[in-house]
């Protein structure tokens, strides 16, 4: 029995760790479209990343996640953060490739992370 009590605990303990293990999802309903299409918007978040200019709460709290999402490929992301990162990632790399260049060189200057987007947009039928 008490053997039983030390198990859940365990259990109850690790699913805790595993919900944790998550993304805040405090600015999930950002709209990103909003953000893309603004070249004033874009360029406070960009030069936010890039630091060179002032972050807005969400703009800290992307720079902060970045590095660790794009290390564990997004799997702590919510599906909303996930489907916003794929949108903004193409919009970035077709219409804003100088921005791009800069962001690889600050955040993925290995192409680490280029190299997988890259594989899995392509099987997905996606030309970069
Ligand atoms: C690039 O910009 C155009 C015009 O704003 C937009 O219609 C298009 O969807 C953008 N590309 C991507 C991949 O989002």
């Amino acid at each position: 029995m008490k053997l039983l009590i030390i198990l859940s605990g365990i259990l109850a303990f690790a699913a805790l760790a595993v919900a944790e293990e998550k993304y805040t999802t405090k600015y999930d309903n950002i709209d990103v479209d909003e953000i893309l299409k603004s070249d004033r918007l874009f360029n406070n978040y960009f030069k936010c990343l890039i630091e060179t200019g002032k972050c807005t709460p969400e703009g800290r709290e992307l720079k902060k996640t970045l590095p660790d999402a794009l290390k564990t490929e997004c799997s702590k992301c919510s599906e909303k953060q996930k489907q916003n990162t794929d949108k903004v990632i193409r919009y970035i790399i077709d219409n804003k490739s100088e921005e791009w260049a800069q962001l690889q060189a600050k955040y993925d200057p290995e192409g680490i992370y280029a190299s997988k987007y890259k594989k899995e947009a392509e099987k997905q039928g996606i030309k970069i």
